[in-house]
């Protein structure tokens, strides 16, 4: 018995073969899930799909699209019957201080890290209160545990995530599905590839640990928290930073 078996999956933000959200839906996959990976980057997003196989499918979803989640979750349901998983990982990366960061730019990265997991939770509690179970896991930051001066419209984001998860949690516990924050601290994916750039220093060396993170390890953890392993899990939130927060 694989850890998914049976079970329906959408990931956000999984296009990228690097990124968290491809991580998490290959190994979803490999424990037996049927999974959607969803992305604005459709090219990217069919090829990853195609690498898993038969039981991943890519559909095009922006995050920020009330109408566009409404129809990502009809064809889930008219496709698979059902939804089991939501993994809202999808989310930019923004610098820039208080004194730095335009209006602008404050409300691009509310309006896809912050807004989009609200409305991603919105449209698959719909679905998850109906039959009764399912597992929401936000994907927030080491950023939305603790401040940061440097980053402050995606430290706002972050910590939006992590109340909203709890909220949610105390909302949706009567009707059986559970909502999760996960915390990752610095991790190798596209978004953090500067941080590698050649001649700048090493990442991992101010780090507890002693190294970064991997999208792979992030994934075991989200699959816990999808899964019926984590039963009674429910508005928690889960740093994987190798200590960095601690
Ligand atoms: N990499 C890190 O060090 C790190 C650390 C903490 C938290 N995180 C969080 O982890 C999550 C995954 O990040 P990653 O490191 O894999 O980054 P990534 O840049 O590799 O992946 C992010 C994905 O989100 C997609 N995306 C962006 N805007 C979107 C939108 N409007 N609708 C749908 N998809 C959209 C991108 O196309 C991309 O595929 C993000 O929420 C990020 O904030 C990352």
């Amino acid at each position: 018995m694989r850890r998914l078996d049976g079970k329906v999956a959408l990931v956000t933000g999984a296009a990228l073969e690097r990124g968290q959200g491809a991580c998490e839906a290959r190994l979803f996959a490999a424990e037996g899930a049927t999974v959607v990976l969803t992305d604005v980057q459709g090219e990217a997003g069919r090829a990853t799909a195609a690498a898993i196989g038969e039981q991943a499918t890519y559909v095009d979803l922006d995050v920020t699209d009330a109408a566009a989640w409404d129809a990502a979750m009809a064809d889930v349901v008219a496709r698979h019957g059902r939804l089991d998983c939501l993994v809202n990982n999808a989310g930019v990366w923004h610098t820039g201080g208080l004194l730095e960061t335009s209006p602008e730019d404050y409300r691009r990265v509310v309006e896809i890290n912050q807004t989009g997991v609200f409305l991603g939770m919105r449209a698959a509690a719909r679905v998850m209160c109906e039959q009764g179970s399912g597992s929401i896991v936000n994907i927030s930051s080491a950023a939305g545990l603790r401040g940061d001066p440097r980053i402050h419209a995606y430290v706002a984001s972050k910590w939006a995530v992590r109340g909203m998860t709890k909220a949610a949690a105390l909302e949706l516990a009567p009707f059986g599905v559970r909502v999760n924050s996960v915390h990752p601290g610095l991790i190798r994916t596209p978004m953090s590839e500067t941080e590698f750039a050649e001649g700048r220093p090493d990442p991992g060396a101010s780090i507890p640990l002693r190294r970064v993170g991997q999208p792979e390890e992030v994934a075991e953890l989200v699959l816990f928290l999808a899964s019926d392993a984590s039963g009674y899990v429910t508005g928690s939130e889960v740093a994987i930073d190798g200590a960095v927060t601690v």
